[in-house]
């Protein structure tokens, strides 16, 4: 595996015990993501739900990777119905039938732990289901392309030929990214492109995959707080996010739910 190498693309490569740091930040993160689910309901603010997260990142005895992060403030980013990414919590009140992603990123003994996953606030509609489960099944067939040998563009074919099959679009303008004890590192994890192009896989890579799924078109805007991002049409969105390593012969997925909730209950 030759670890501590970094490809020509700017790729590092990690060896088994950086396999190790990097499931126990996965597995912090995963336990929030699994535990804020209890609170999750119409009436709450999305601030609140952030102060949860805040208390628990500590508790965990990790630190917030974004708070403080190129000025941002709070330990998650929740981002509600036409909301695509980098939601900024605070009075914004939840009503039922609001779908809502929360993404969290802990560092624990240097390793980044980064992941999202979709929640509904009371019950919503089939089509609102419908794009949370298109975008949860985006993400898992992304995965299931990573392996040695594979590239980057393969887990982007996987990606958009799934979700607009399913005439959802893929959202362009936010990607996935290297990680491991930095942040963001390369390469840019596109979630479109064509099977073949792209850096080769290796194993030891670390990266997150982390499509942004929309009900409408793909094109978004950036709110006047410089964070968040919104579909330009109005149409709702959705996305899931997973850290993974490059094994053998696949991916160990770092961020898997301890407790087997991958997905909103769903009625
Ligand atoms: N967790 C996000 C990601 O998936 C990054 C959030 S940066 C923040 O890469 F500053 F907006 F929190
Ligand atoms: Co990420
Ligand atoms: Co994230």
């Amino acid at each position: 595996m030759n670890d501590g190498r970094v490809t020509k693309e700017g790729i590092r490569i990690h060896n088994p015990e950086d396999f190790a740091g990097m499931h126990t930040a996965g597995q912090i993160t995963a336990r929030i993501l699994d535990e804020v689910g209890a609170m999750i309901a119409p009436g709450v603010t999305t601030g609140e739900i952030d102060a949860f997260i805040t208390r628990r990142v500590v508790e965990l005895n990790s630190v917030s990777a974004t708070i403080g992060y190129r000025g941002y403030q709070h330990a998650s980013c929740i981002s509600v119905n036409h909301v695509v990414c980098h939601g900024i919590p605070g009075e914004k009140v939840l009503r039922d039938g609001d779908i809502l992603n929360i993404d969290v990123t802990v560092i624990h003994d240097g390793w980044f732990g980064d992941s999202s996953r979709m929640y509904v606030a009371g019950k919503t509609n089939r089509k609102a289901e419908r794009l949370i489960e298109v975008t949860h099944d985006s993400l898992m067939r992304g995965i299931e392309a990573v392996r040695p040998g594979a590239t980057f563009g393969d887990i982007g074919q996987a990606i958009q030929s799934y979700a607009e099959s399913q005439r959802m679009s893929v959202v362009r303008d936010f990607c996935g990214h290297g990680i491991g004890r930095v942040f963001h590192a390369p390469p840019n994890v596109l979630h479109y492109g064509r099977s073949g192009k792209g850096p080769v896989i290796e194993e030891g890579m670390f990266f997150t995959i982390e499509p942004m799924i929309n009900l409408g078109r793909p094109e978004t805007k950036i709110l006047a707080d410089e964070w968040t991002a919104v579909t330009r049409d109005k149409s709702l969105s959705a996305q899931f996010e997973h850290a993974v390593g490059v094994t053998a012969d696949g991916c160990e997925v770092f961020t898997l739910s301890p407790g087997g909730v991958f997905m909103p209950k769903l009625a």
